[in-house]
């Protein structure tokens, strides 16, 4: 009998064809995430899990599963999950580094773009009809040439966004909970300092923490309370990071420019008031959605299938696993 492999959610053919050999496979090629007793069931047929940030594998999922080898995020995320929980059942669980920090380096950058110059806006304007002629106020933005770069987070993707930033010739300011080496910080041109002095002096601040219980709530109304009331507020990395409601009254408030978010609080559902501001952008969690880096993903989970289906530790564990 072949060991059952699941998917949850949508996932690339090139990467099924790769693993359909070697198991009997269960996809799922919908836009349906499955329910809290649908995981369960899953867990309880399953030797391997694929599972998505959307999927919540908590400790009762984990129960279920009396022959669960692995569950195989796809993402570098995996605050879904509770890892302390599956290792002390000698499960492993897998996530994808080292594949997606330039794509979503990239989309950050539309973001800080698109915000500073207000793409989005200016772009809803034009369609439906409302530019009647040149105008020496309409869609004034704030430079971002020349202007300072602050990255709260930098792990792969702070550092993609920050080495992006010498084309703009930027001064970047970098917080993270370590120091890089110091080579590292020349090759990215990057000063750390501290969260307060960060905030209060970059004309562009971009969110790429991941979620822990130190980072929950790390930016909210005292943070949004110290930047400049010209500086603009970037957030691709997870939801729970930023107080939504604190973001929503600094924009309303005129405490800060603008901002532009691809993950919310409470994702999916948007906090009171967000769709109403013009100077705030809103994207629906895209920030590894390219062709190319979605297939790379499927093919590092698939390899991270194979090797404990053939009794290997997966290549890529996630760190804090067994700590
Ligand atoms: C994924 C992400 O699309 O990698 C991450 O952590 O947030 C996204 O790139 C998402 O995790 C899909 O499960």
């Amino acid at each position: 009998m072949k060991p059952v492999v699941t998917v949850t959610n949508m996932f690339p053919e090139k990467a099924l064809e790769k693993l359909d050999p070697h198991c009997e496979l269960r996809t799922n090629q919908t836009e349906n995430s499955p329910s809290a007793s649908d995981l369960e069931k899953i867990a309880s047929e399953s030797v391997v899990m694929i599972t998505y940030l959307s999927d919540k594998i908590d400790a009762g999922i984990i129960d279920k599963g009396p022959n669960l080898k692995l569950i195989a995020n796809y993402g570098a995320g995996f605050n879904n999950i509770d890892v302390d929980h599956a290792a002390g059942k000698r499960i492993w669980i897998t996530n994808t580094p080292g594949v997606l920090h330039e794509t979503t380096a990239d989309l950050t950058w539309a973001m800080i773009l698109g915000a500073g110059r207000n793409i989005v806006a200016a772009d809803r304007f034009t369609r439906e009809n409302k530019f009647k002629g040149w105008s020496a106020n309409m869609y004034l933005g704030g430079d971002v040439y020349g202007k300072t770069l602050g990255v709260i987070g930098c792990g792969e993707i702070g550092s993609a966004v920050a080495r992006r930033a010498a084309g703009f010739n930027m001064k970047v300011l970098y917080f993270n909970r370590n120091r890089m080496p110091e080579e590292k910080e020349k090759e990215l041109n990057a000063e750390l300092v501290t969260l307060e002095d960060l905030l209060r002096k970059s004309d562009f601040v971009t969110v790429h923490a991941p979620l822990t219980d130190q980072t929950k709530n790390m930016i909210g109304r005292e943070q949004f309370l110290v930047m400049k009331p010209t500086a603009y507020f970037i957030h691709t990395a997870r939801g729970k990071v930023v107080d939504d409601q604190a973001l929503v009254e600094a924009l309303k408030e005129g405490g800060i420019a603008g901002a532009a978010l691809d993950v919310y609080e409470n994702e999916p559902a948007l906090t009171e008031g967000m769709t109403e501001l013009e100077n705030l952008m809103l994207l629906p969690h895209i920030g590894s959605a390219s062709h190319e880096t979605r297939n790379i993903m499927a093919d590092l989970v698939a390899d991270n299938v194979l090797d404990v289906l053939q009794d290997k530790p997966p290549r890529s564990l996630v760190p804090s696993w067994g700590k």
